[in-house]
């Protein structure tokens, strides 16, 4: 599993870049690519997550919060990162936009949360709820991953533009994307609007709604 290793020495060049480098040879890593490859198990793997201090976000966190939900879901939701409510209890989507969340997935999906998995793009909370920066996102995203490589969910619904950019790396814009369906590696992935964004912009609830039939069609 080469995913973290190649995370870190992206981290690293992004740093160069800060720094005002154009150009850099990649500096071996000093750790064995054995020594990070990731777990096989969803709960070994959260054991690891739970002890990362790989980037910036680990030294002011109070909970890493690595995901939950059904190991074996067919449909994972991503969202961005974790949000102050998240942070102190360690759940993703418990405050006000994981309401919105639970209603999709209750009420629309007629399915109970406990069936789906839900996750983020980064595992603690960025200051003042943020964007994630590139390197936050990158040095995360091999757990996300990983994490995708266990459950093996069938659909995976993105939830705002970060989850979007970092599962496909497309830069395009949410309300263009959303509804579309892109294939990926054995799932196929459907974007839509982020529950916080719709608590913002409830006229955007009737292009979610659709978003949602069309996974409940596919599922
Ligand atoms: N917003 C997110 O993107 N994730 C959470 O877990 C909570 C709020």
């Amino acid at each position: 599993m080469k995913n973290l290793h190649n995370a870190l020495q992206l981290k690293q060049l992004l740093l160069f870049r800060q720094f005002g480098y154009c150009y850099t040879d990649i500096v071996p890593s000093e750790l064995e690519e054995e020594s990070i490859e990731l777990p096989d198990h969803i709960e070994t793997l959260k054991k690891l997550v739970l002890e990362c201090h790989l980037c910036e976000l680990s030294k002011h966190r109070q909970k890493v919060v690595f995901g939950e939900g059904n190991p074996k879901a067919n449909l994972l939701f991503v969202g961005e990162g974790p949000g102050a409510t998240e942070e102190s209890t360690g759940r993703p989507f418990v405050g006000r936009a994981g309401e919105v969340l639970t209603n999709m997935i209750e009420n629309v999906l007629q399915l109970p949360r406990s069936e789906v998995y839900i996750s983020n793009i980064v595992k603690c909370r960025p200051p003042n709820n943020r964007v994630p920066t590139e390197s936050e996102a990158l040095t995360c995203r091999p757990y996300l991953q990983r994490q995708i490589a266990l459950i093996k969910p069938r659909i995976i619904v993105t939830l705002g533009a970060t989850a979007y950019r970092y599962l496909t790396n497309d830069d395009s814009p949410i309300g263009r994307v959303r509804g579309s369906t892109i294939e990926g590696d054995g799932y196929k992935i459907i974007p839509t609007f982020h529950p916080s964004y719709l608590l913002r912009n409830p006229s955007a609830k009737k292009e979610a709604l659709s978003d949602l039939l069309k996974v409940k069609a596919l599922l």
